[in-house]
């Protein structure tokens, strides 16, 4: 009979990715019982349903159906109706993962409960406290008694805070052990005939910070962009629900070298990442993927909690006006780049993040 039941939270589309590995090496092993919830931070089949099959993660035991709402509204919905099914199954840990909504929520009513909270991807900053990610990264590490780490500079981000050493574990990055586990059988995946691709060759768009896309002059400044770019290389681009509505308040309309479609499932996005020649994204978990498949990324953003995949990937700031985006692209014709793999993204990350569970409460 398992002893050690853990509560593992998925809300949001980049947590599926991440929970995928952990479930697996929990499952497979009789010391653990691990519970999966899903809060219902993101509900529609393609943003949620079609990960769990691509990725074959067993059907939560929990369905919170939390759905959207403002910050507050979303939070506390979240943290409402995790905290019953924590006192009922007492768990002996609560596992998050990422920085969404979902993980600072459950994360606090664990925590006054009297429940461990483990994090995994802890110690990511972006400096820039107006990302309501920075904010959920923040409050989640300081209140987390271990912390899983894709990246050294998320080691040093919390031994600066104060965090003791002992308590961050340097594991590699899950989400990369999801891609490393299907890349074969994504790469097989007929997604340009259903989406009716000419070949040839193509940039692959992913854009849903607020930031971004919620201000009509900031969406207006990177469409333009976009459409420059759009004249050299045809582009594609999965439109996220928010973007999409904004686009649609907005009445923009672009050309036909830009092609909007519906969100991806996993591995049709994945087999578009690994034939792009160039992805343009604020996302962070592509970011990380680019790096892993080599292909060049260009961030629409002025910083990255990521700093590795700069450092040694593929990916280069671009900044968020037309202006910045088209010198960083006309940069990358020039000097196209590759990278290389950051050291532990080798798709072994859920197994070191086992290790360092069952020595935490194995012995
Ligand atoms: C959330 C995360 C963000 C993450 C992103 C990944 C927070 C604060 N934000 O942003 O960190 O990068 O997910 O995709 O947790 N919607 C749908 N269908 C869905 C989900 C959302 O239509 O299945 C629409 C709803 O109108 C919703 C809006 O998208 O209000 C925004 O969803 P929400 O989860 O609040 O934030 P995201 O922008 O998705
Ligand atoms: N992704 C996907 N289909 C899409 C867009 C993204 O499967 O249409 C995957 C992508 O491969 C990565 C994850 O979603 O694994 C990233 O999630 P997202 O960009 O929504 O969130 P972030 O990483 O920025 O928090």
């Amino acid at each position: 009979m398992p002893d050690i039941r853990i509560v593992l939270i998925a809300g949001a589309r980049p947590n599926f990715m991440k929970i995928a590995p952990l479930m697996r090496v929990l499952s497979d092993d009789p010391a653990f019982d691990p519970i999966l919830v899903h809060t219902g931070q993101h509900y529609d089949q393609n943003m949620s349903g079609q990960f769990f099959s691509d990725l074959r993660i067993p059907e939560p035991r929990y369905h919170l159906e939390a759905g959207g709402g403002s910050h507050a509204v979303q939070t506390a919905e979240i943290m409402k109706r995790i905290e019953p099914l924590l006192l009922a199954e007492k768990p002996r840990a609560v596992l998050v993962v990422g920085d969404v909504n979902s993980t600072v929520a459950c994360a606090l009513v664990a925590k006054k409960l009297g429940i461990e909270v483990i994090h995994a991807e802890a110690g990511l900053r972006s400096f820039d406290r107006s990302m309501p990610e920075e904010i959920n990264r923040i409050v989640t590490d300081s209140i987390s008694d271990l912390l899983l780490v894709t990246e050294e500079s998320g080691r040093e981000n919390l031994l600066r805070e104060g965090v003791k050493e002992s308590a961050i574990h340097l594991v590699g990055n899950l989400m990369i052990d999801s891609l490393r586990s299907h890349l074969d059988q994504a790469l097989k995946s007929d997604i340009a005939q259903r989406i009716g691709m000419a070949g040839g060759k193509f940039g692959l768009v992913t854009l849903h910070r607020p930031a971004n896309v919620d201000d009509p002059a900031q969406l207006a400044e990177i469409t333009g962009a976009l459409e420059a770019i759009g004249a050299d290389l045809e582009l594609y681009w999965p439109l996220h629900p928010r973007t999409q509505s904004r686009l649609k308040e907005n009445g923009l309309v672009l050309s036909q070298r830009i092609h909007l479609i519906d969100p991806l499932g996993y591995m049709d996005f994945l087999w578009m990442q690994a034939n792009a020649s160039v992805i343009l994204t604020d996302s962070g978990g592509v970011q990380e993927e680019s790096t892993v498949l080599r292909v060049p990324c260009l961030t629409l953003r002025d910083n990255t909690e990521r700093p590795v995949t700069i450092t040694r990937g593929s990916n280069r700031l671009a900044g968020t006006r037309r202006e910045t985006i088209l010198t960083a692209w006309k940069d990358l014709l020039a000097h196209p780049i590759t990278g290389e793999i950051p050291p532990l993204w080798d798709g072994k990350a859920g197994e070191r993040c086992l290790a360092v569970l069952r020595r935490h409460f194995v012995g």
